[in-house]
């Protein structure tokens, strides 16, 4: 479809990931909102979007909800109409589970998960209300597909924002609005510094040795994929009306043993009702049944 001069509305979308889509959504010609919790980062990203009218940064701290539906009147005063929302803002903490507190879970939980939910909630009846169409994407995560372990909470928390996509997905098409899944496995980007924006009233972890580790730096880092390359695949991705925008193909043995898994799992002893094979066929579109 055309984007240009349509709006987008990017969280997080002052670094890393966030910034490569609003890289690319500006190059399609769309009017673009970054919002972000970080001014360092929105000011920066502004110099490197070439600032100019196409572009607002708003200061946005994903989780308050009273100020995500300020900035969405924000955007809406400045470009009329929101068509496009990307709920990318995310954290994260990796290690042992039970090494985890109850503030490692509320806050990743609460930016990652919680965040998407106040994106849904702020934009998409906005999207529906003015009728033209839209579309949502949430970045997720490979670990949202093929989970590894010492990534509980962050994992689970992609596992949901993906979910949230496939079930709107149905829901939504025939109203006119889009939902896909962004799944990236590892990008070059600024999320080992993520513990910096962490709230004062969350900061028990017990993760401290290890979030101090991820800070100092990343020997494999030159070999992750660029945020320009990610975000011209989301670009792609959403043209082509994807659920699944996936990237890195290293991942792929991991994405066909886990459906090859689940497909084996599932249990073909069949009730002997023909009715009953008839609703939930019907249901659930279970060619097997
Ligand atoms: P990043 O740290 O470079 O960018 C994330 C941006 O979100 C930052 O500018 C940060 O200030 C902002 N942010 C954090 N908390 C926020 C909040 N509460 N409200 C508003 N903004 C907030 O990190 P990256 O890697 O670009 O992350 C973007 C998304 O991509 C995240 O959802 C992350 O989980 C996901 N992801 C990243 C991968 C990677 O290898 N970098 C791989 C798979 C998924």
């Amino acid at each position: 479809q055309d984007l240009q001069g349509k709006t987008a509305f990017v969280t997080g979308g002052a670094s890393g990931i966030g910034l490569g889509i609003a890289k690319a959504l500006l190059g399609a010609g769309m009017n673009l909102t970054i919002a972000d919790i970080r001014q360092d980062h929105l000011d920066e990203a502004v110099a490197e979007l070439g600032g100019g009218e196409r572009v607002l940064a708003i200061r946005l701290d994903v989780t308050d909800r009273e100020a995500f539906a300020a900035a969405a009147d924000r955007a809406e005063a400045k470009f009329g109409k929101i068509h496009l929302l990307c709920n990318n803002a995310g954290v994260a903490v990796v290690g042992p589970t039970d090494l985890a507190t109850y503030a490692d879970w509320d806050w990743v939980m609460g930016v990652n998960v919680g965040g998407t939910i106040n994106g849904i909630v702020t934009i998409l009846p906005r999207i529906l209300a003015h009728g033209e169409g839209g579309h949502i994407v949430n970045t997720a995560s490979m670990s949202a597909l093929v989970p590894a372990a010492g990534t509980t909470i962050y994992s689970s928390g992609k596992a949901a924002v993906v979910s949230m996509m496939e079930c709107m997905r149905p829901e939504l098409e025939a109203r006119g609005v889009i939902c896909s899944a962004f799944c990236p496995g590892a990008v070059q980007s600024n999320i080992a510094e993520a513990g910096k924006t962490r709230p004062e009233e969350l900061s028990a972890t017990g993760y401290a040795e290890a979030d101090k580790r991820r800070q100092s730096g990343d020997q494999f880092f030159h070999l992750y994929q660029t945020k320009e390359e990610v975000g011209q695949r989301v670009l792609r991705g959403i043209m082509n009306d994807e659920l699944y925008i996936l990237t890195h193909s290293e991942f792929l043995d991991g994405v066909r043993e886990r459906g090859e898994a689940t497909t084996a799992a599932v249990q073909t002893h069949l009730p002997e009702s023909e009715e009953y094979k008839r609703t939930f066929a019907i249901l659930f579109r279970n060619p097997a049944i």
